[in-house]
């Protein structure tokens, strides 16, 4: 079109009255086109000229945001638009010719309160800034069914953790029922009843009370929020400090420990206590993993914008049905497992914004790894590493 009229324009003086007639009606026709497809737009549409004054405004602006007139063109923005918000934001593009993309207002109106998006973009013509072109959107709908979406994951992941639960509950509970039974019937087949008899059942009931009770504590600590309390933290100390604890019992069952630590790991922002727990319950789970011994290997190194801990071992490894499932909560192949370890070591690591994946080969062995961010200030001493362990 552009050229086309650059071409008529130097032709303009060759052209008789009907040609021109014809020219104008083509444009008139391009023109008409392009302002239907505007005001058939969803998204609201304001043409701001540099000098602020409204040069056009598409139909559903009026449907989106409070304008002074159903048709606000040459009015002054200021007082077109009535939502301050967005004055106070063209205001600020203007000043320093920055494009505003997608700020979300809250706005109050008759139906209730509704969330917009408002992007403000510099008009270009010819290369240059001639004014800015407002662009907003109604995202209320949008914004609930997100919210909708999120409540109805976390009360299905609630359920699924409440079903195990209750599944964990009810074989202490039978198992406590059937003892108090066994003692009632002893008590009336004998008057002086063993004492021996009821001391025994009385200790298997209170060790099953005592497994009920560490099922709800992991029950609650799993789904409280957690009281994360981030500091400057080293790393390698936390790692070394957690390995003092565990070393005696890695020796006792015959598991050889080799430890690789970049030292050029910066600080990094942790909950000691907590990533102390995740790294023990990996540990654990893995000394599970190699009852007649082998090998734990723990090693830190830089990836990018990332601290990487590998915690490998050369265990029973997991079957493949079930790599997607041992963060869920309460999946557990062992007879006496709570199912719960991972789940924490998720949560935590997820807490610290970081990132946890696993690799693992039944008869071959399995590997965590652990991505935790290191701080901005950082960056700069950051170095690319780029080999990553195979299992
Ligand atoms: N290092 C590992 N090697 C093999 N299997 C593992 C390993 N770590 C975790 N698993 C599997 O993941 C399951 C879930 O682990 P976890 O959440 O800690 O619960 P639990 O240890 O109580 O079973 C374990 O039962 C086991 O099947
Ligand atoms: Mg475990």
């Amino acid at each position: 079109m552009r050229k086309f009229l650059s071409r008529a324009l130097r032709m303009i003086g060759k052209l008789d009255a009907d040609q021109i007639r014809a020219l104008v009606d083509e444009l008139a026709n391009e023109n008409e086109i392009l302002e239907s497809s505007m005001h058939s737009m969803t998204a609201g549409v304001v043409v701001i000229d540099r000098n602020g004054v409204v040069s056009f405004a598409n139909k559903a602006v009026k449907r989106i945001i409070p304008i002074a007139k159903s048709d606000p063109t040459d009015m002054h923005y200021t007082e077109a638009v009535l939502e301050e918000e967005i004055v106070k934001l063209i205001k600020i593009s203007e000043e320093n010719e920055e494009t505003i993309h997608d700020r979300e207002i809250a706005m109050d109106a008759p139906g209730g309160a509704r969330i917009i998006t408002c992007s403000i973009l510099p008009l270009l013509i010819h290369e240059e800034i001639s004014g800015s072109l407002l662009y907003i959107r109604d995202v209320t709908e949008r914004k609930h069914s997100e919210a909708r979406l999120r409540r109805a994951e976390s009360l299905a992941s609630l359920t699924t953790m409440t079903a195990g639960m209750a599944h964990e509950i009810k074989n202490p509970l039978g198992s406590i029922g059937i003892h108090i039974q066994l003692m009632q019937k002893a008590l009336k087949r004998e008057e002086g009843c063993a004492q021996e008899f009821i001391e025994k059942n009385l200790g298997i009931i209170s060790e099953e009370v005592e497994r009920l009770n560490s099922i709800v504590v992991d029950f609650l600590f799993a789904v409280r929020p957690m009281d994360v309390n981030m500091r400057d933290t080293c790393l390698s100390g936390l790692i070394n400090e957690s390995l003092e604890l565990v070393k005696p019992e890695l020796d006792e069952e015959g598991i050889e420990l080799e430890i690789s630590i970049d030292e050029n790991i910066p600080m990094l922002q942790l909950d000691e206590k907590l990533i102390k727990q995740a790294v023990l319950n990996i540990i654990k789970n893995a000394m599970n993993a190699m009852p007649d011994g082998g090998h734990l290997s723990l090693s830190i190194t830089r990836e990018g914008d990332s601290a990487v801990l590998v915690i490998k071992d050369d265990g029973e490894g997991i079957e493949k049905e079930n790599l997607d499932k041992i963060f869920e909560p309460y999946f557990t192949t062992k007879d006496f497992g709570s199912g719960l370890g991972l789940t924490l070591v998720y949560k935590i690591i997820k807490e610290h914004d970081g990132e946890i994946q696993l690799k693992s080969k039944v008869g071959v062995g399995t590997s965590f790894i652990i991505r935790l961010p290191v701080p901005q200030k950082e960056k700069h001493l950051i170095s690319y590493n780029g080999e990553n362990d195979e299992v």
